[in-house]
């Protein structure tokens, strides 16, 4: 089921997300329907604070929508940053129309549960490493635009402040 995703300023995106305590059907049903929203538009990640749900699960998938041949479900990740810092190109789905540099370290150390309950550990880089930490930051309530320079926040808080208008 596709569900419908939040957008900035939608104030539930800055919550703090707690942790999946056990992994029920309803977390593994919740893991598909975001990874079929993820795919339906056209992201490489999606966190569940995005869908309303304040919890610490993460679905990516940098192959892309097309491919689909690399989904991953994070459950309580936990990032340790390992390389130096990097900007790269941003975007997200609850942050419609707004591209942006944001610079994070470009490795880190991925641990997170998978939906069977075992840990995953890994080593991630370039887009993957990117993606983990953008992820990441929406359990903490933090989006990418929190990121960019003042200047660029204010340009598009105007923008959505003129749509909201209409
Ligand atoms: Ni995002």
């Amino acid at each position: 089921m596709i569900l419908p995703v939040l957008r900035y300023p939608d104030p539930r995106l800055k919550r703090v997300s707690g942790p999946v305590t056990e992994i029920t059907p309803l977390i593994r049903s919740l893991a598909d329907d975001m990874a079929e929203t993820m795919y339906a538009r056209d992201g490489i990640g999606l966190a569940a604070p995005q869908v309303g749900v304040p919890l610490r699960l993460v679905v990516m998938d940098i192959s892309g929508p097309e491919v689909r041949g690399d989904l991953m479900v994070l459950i309580n990740p936990v990032l340790t940053p390992l390389g130096p810092e990097k900007e790269s190109d941003e975007g997200c789905l609850s942050v419609p129309d707004f591209r942006a540099q944001v610079c994070r370290p470009s490795r880190v150390l991925v641990e997170a549960l998978n939906l069977e309950g075992e840990v995953r550990r890994f080593e991630a880089e370039g887009t993957l490493a990117v993606c983990a930490q953008h992820e990441y930051d929406h359990l903490e309530g933090t989006l990418f635009i929190d990121r960019v320079s003042r200047l660029k926040r204010a340009l598009y808080d105007r923008r959505i402040r003129k749509k909201e208008k209409k």
